[in-house]
């Protein structure tokens, strides 16, 4: 399959696959899609180590990596606040509420020797933690780079175009996509609400078709509910060069979701996610839990902005994760984590190779059948 996407980064098949596990990553690059490593949280020790490992899997064949790169964040207008400032902001009513929460839920407090995240709590989004990322990812050969969360910096773009690198961005809305298009992203990645991850509130099925209207000759891939060669195809019917895909990955053999989150993700409908600001301040889809449910309510404090609220919750998510293993504690209850409403088809754990290629064959048969609706005799 040749589209403007496939071309520009040199694959075959049109399937971008997000996801932090370096195993998928490659499994999809060596499938025929494009594996792109969601860095965020990587300490730039770890992305080296990650795309080294990588590069060696992968044998000369394409992948990404993808970065959030904010134009702004809070603080960043005072010359960019450090972590240990952030944390004196920390307001002691949003501290109460979650020790009141972790203690209503029976969460025991962390071992004196576990680690719970380092940047942003566990989150690199700030110019400090964000430089040396780059200069991991610049010192490799990633066929693409992508950035979430606003335009990408001009900044980013040159140090990319200069190092012969195309550029992604993710879009939730029109006018997020000419934006980027204007600053100089080489391919749009249209991401429909019901994506996991931060998300805006335009389906998929409305966004694309109008993001790739509006931004001319620049390559669009659907993002938000593509898990099936049949979404596959729909995506491209609207217009898309490709899909970018994210929760798909995360019940595969290779992924490093936890078994506790991996089971809830097999159990889930469709129906069974929320878009909620309690993980990171900004809104992003998720699996609802009595941990999304107790940010919203009325006489809570509500959650606080990016990047402070991922700071907040770090260490609570550490406590929940370490024993969120064993069902029927309260730990697991709270237990969730970033997914998209094709959740709900996510009921079965498969070789992420047996993903690419089963969409890919879904694909072939749905364009066949609609093919098929033109025959005349
Ligand atoms: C667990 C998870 C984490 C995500 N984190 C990021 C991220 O750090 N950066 C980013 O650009 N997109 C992130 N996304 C969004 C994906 O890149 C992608 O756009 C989205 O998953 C597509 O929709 P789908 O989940 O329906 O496949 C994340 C998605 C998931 C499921």
């Amino acid at each position: 399959m040749r589209t403007k996407a496939t071309e520009l980064v040199g694959i075959d098949v049109p399937i971008f696959a997000f996801s932090h596990c370096r195993d998928v990553v490659a499994a999809v690059t060596n499938a025929g899609g494009l594996g792109v490593l969601g860095a965020v949280a990587h300490s730039p020790e770890q992305l080296d180590i990650d795309l080294r490992w990588i590069e060696e899997e992968v044998g000369g064949r394409p992948y990404g990596i993808d970065l959030l790169v904010p134009e702004k964040f809070v603080g960043s207008d005072q010359g960019g606040l450090d972590r240990d400032t952030l944390l004196s902001l920390l307001p002691v009513e949003h501290q109460e509420f979650l020790e009141d929460l972790l203690t209503r839920y029976g969460v025991p407090p962390l071992p004196d020797d576990v680690e719970f995240g380092r940047g942003m709590g566990g989150m690199r989004v700030d110019p400090k933690s964000m430089a040396p990322l780059l200069d991991v990812c610049f010192d490799h050969r990633p066929r693409l780079v992508a950035s979430a969360l606003g335009p990408p910096p001009a900044h980013f773009l040159e140090r990319a175009h200069s190092a012969g690198v195309p550029v992604a961005a993710l879009a939730g809305s029109v006018d997020h996509a000419v934006k980027h298009a204007d600053a100089g992203a080489d391919l749009i990645v249209a991401q429909g609400s019901e994506a996991g991850g931060h998300t805006g509130l335009i389906a998929t099925m409305v966004l694309v078709p109008e993001v790739v209207e509006a931004v001319g000759s620049v390559p669009v891939l659907a993002a938000g509910g593509i898990a099936s060669g049949r979404q596959l195809a729909a995506g491209m019917a609207l217009g898309a060069d490709g899909a970018w895909c994210g929760s798909v990955w995360l019940t595969t053999e290779e992924a490093e979701t936890s078994p506790a989150i991996r089971d809830k993700f097999l159990r889930a409908r469709s129906g069974d996610t929320v878009r909620s600001r309690s993980m990171t301040g900004k809104p992003a889809r998720m699996l609802r839990s009595p941990w999304t449910d107790e940010w919203e309510r009325a006489d809570g404090p509500g959650p606080l902005p990016m990047p402070i609220q991922p700071l907040l919750i770090a260490p609570a998510m550490a406590r929940i994760a370490r024993v969120s293993d064993k069902a029927g504690t309260g730990a697991n209850d709270l237990a969730t984590y970033f997914v998209g409403q094709v959740v709900g088809s996510m009921n079965t754990v498969r070789p992420t190779r047996r993903v690419v290629q089963e969409m890919v064959e879904e694909f072939i048969d749905a364009v066949e059948r609609l093919a098929r609706l033109l025959e005349t005799d």
